[in-house]
């Protein structure tokens, strides 16, 4: 008997060091070779450290364990380790022996991360099959991520997606330890969330009619009332959801500019008093909001304080991208803002602008984060600036001394194709396939020690081409597990080993009925 076939005949006996496929990949992983019989019914333990958090291994029915009070006997143990100076919140440790599959971080975070990792040892039909009896193996893990901020954004403006999309999302982010969801909530297309003093803002501002000319003719709501908004219930409702996942969400309010559908409804917010209709085709609008009226400013306070009721987070996004200086150059009431504190053109009216808000929200405890032309007419003293028109806004930022997300386009848009082939679905354009995605590392070599205020990177979800939540998804895994791996990984991560862990994690997804690309299973 040829030796090969001999070992391949007694593996199943003596046990292999069989790697789990994991992404994003941890920091260090080794396999001992033996194997951990899975069973339902395991016993549990979880120090009192974690307890007042709901049990992480019971999301999406994962596990059907009981709790057991005895860390020696129980299947699964966690442990608080105790807090040194300068501790990661999102390291864990993972261990599984033949006996015990033991836990250990300094935080629930570091938990929840932990269980994302078990959960992708699980066989992928593990929640609908409670299957029982299989191996695991044995390995040690200890992990963090190299980036703190690792986001991914959703625009359901342009298209609107249900609650349940939402949270499905946020479970997929899970999955692949992302921590920032970033809700794009506001634009010229649709306003999406509701605001209990300003209610047109929703009865009006989140729905666009009449039929759509030219390139977008054959858009699927054409002549339909189109749109949908968030109840504060509901927003209520992610957040908490989001939360149980440790994820944070940081909301968008766009402001000066893509504000046409709060101007449809409140047109003496503008410079010419409108009237507005809710944008119906995609682009840039001249028609912003008047940065000479307090009404406006007073407004947009309003808003932001029902908001920060709603949302917990540090970073509030202030959007900033994209405002024509059109109607601004002719507005009495913005040339008199101007005169009156000393502004020599329209960018610094617009800095103005942004500093004013960011004041604001300062006083109430919150940060701003704006996209990168809020560089234009002098950054705000504390923004934190997502940089999307490439990496130089980012990079000025920092030299300012201030944090940067990275979000250039190309690789971190996820609304340009991702494939060549002819039969791919419409997209906005541009070609950014996954290994771009997975070869990008946020950290301009320029900037040397100013490169601890690169907070992380995050994939954008434009959706003005994505009408369904499938074609979301398609356009966003696998390239977000790609943008995953890149930011949690880092600088040890392999390609080749990605595409080898990407069915079984893709696999994760499909069983719980979310889309996703083929590309990467195609011979090039
Ligand atoms: C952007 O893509 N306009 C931020
Ligand atoms: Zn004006």
């Amino acid at each position: 008997m040829k030796k090969g076939l001999l070992i391949a005949l007694l593996t199943p006996f003596i046990g292999f060091a069989q790697q789990p496929e994991l992404i994003p990949a941890p920091q260090k992983m080794e396999a001992t070779g033996k194997s951990f019989v899975w069973k339902q019914g395991m016993s549990f333990y979880c120090p009192p450290a974690f307890e007042n958090t709901p049990c992480k291994l019971t999301i999406w029915g994962l596990v059907h364990i009981y709790k057991s009070a005895n860390a020696k006997k129980a299947n699964v143990v966690v442990t608080a380790l105790p807090k040194p100076r300068g501790y990661h919140s999102e390291y864990y440790k993972l261990s599984i022996t033949p006996k015990q599959i033991r836990i250990a971080a300094y935080t629930d975070t570091g938990v929840f991360r932990a269980c994302m990792t078990l959960l992708q040892m699980l066989p992928a039909d593990y929640v609908q099959t409670k299957q029982t009896g299989f191996p695991l193996p044995c390995v040690n893990i200890e992990d963090r991520p190299a980036f703190n901020y690792r986001g991914l954004h959703l625009d359901v403006c342009r298209h609107f997606f249900p609650v349940s999309f939402i949270k499905r999302y946020i479970d997929d982010m899970a999955l692949f330890k992302y921590n920032v969801f970033h809700w794009h909530l506001t634009e010229d297309q649709g306003w999406r969330i509701e605001i209990k003093k300003y209610p047109k803002l929703t009865e009006v501002g989140a729905w666009r009619n009449g039929s759509q000319k030219g390139r977008y003719a054959e858009h699927r709501f054409d002549s339909l009332r189109y749109g949908g908004f968030y109840t504060q219930e509901e927003v209520k409702e992610i957040v908490e959801y989001a939360r149980q996942r440790y994820i944070t969400v940081i909301p968008e309010i766009e402001m000066p500019g893509h504000s046409l559908a709060a101007l449809a409804a409140y047109p003496q917010l503008s410079c010419t008093g409108g009237p507005f209709e809710v944008a119906k085709g995609w682009g840039v609008f001249d028609d912003v909001y008047c940065a000479g009226n307090d009404t406006t400013l007073n407004f947009l306070k309003d808003v932001l304080s029902e908001v920060l009721t709603l949302f917990p987070s540090k970073y509030i996004h202030i959007g900033g991208d994209e405002c024509p200086k059109t109607r601004w150059k002719i507005c009495p009431k913005c040339q008199n803002r101007m005169k009156l504190e000393g502004l020599k053109d329209e960018h610094e009216l617009q800095s103005w602008f942004v500093q004013h808000i960011e004041k604001w929200l300062n006083e109430k405890g919150r940060s701003i984060i704006g996209w990168d032309e809020i560089l234009e007419g002098g950054l705000a003293p504390n923004a934190t600036v997502m940089s999307w028109r490439g990496t130089a806004g980012g990079e000025e930022a920092a030299k300012q001394g201030h944090n940067v997300i990275m979000t250039p386009g190309k690789p971190c848009y996820f609304d340009h194709y991702q494939s060549k082939d002819s039969t791919e679905p419409i997209a906005i354009g541009g070609y950014n396939p996954l290994q771009a995605v997975y070869d990008y590392s946020p950290v301009p070599t320029s900037l040397g020690d100013l490169s601890t205020h690169v907070l992380g990177a995050q994939g954008n979800v434009w959706t003005e081409y994505m009408e369904t939540e499938g074609h979301v998804e398609y356009m966003v895994w696998p390239r977000a597990a790609a943008l995953a791996e890149a930011l949690w990984t880092g600088t040890g991560r392999d390609y080749q080993k990605f595409l080898k862990n990407l069915p079984s994690t893709m696999k994760q997804l499909e069983t719980r009925g979310v889309n996703h690309a083929r590309h990467f299973s195609k011979k090039p």
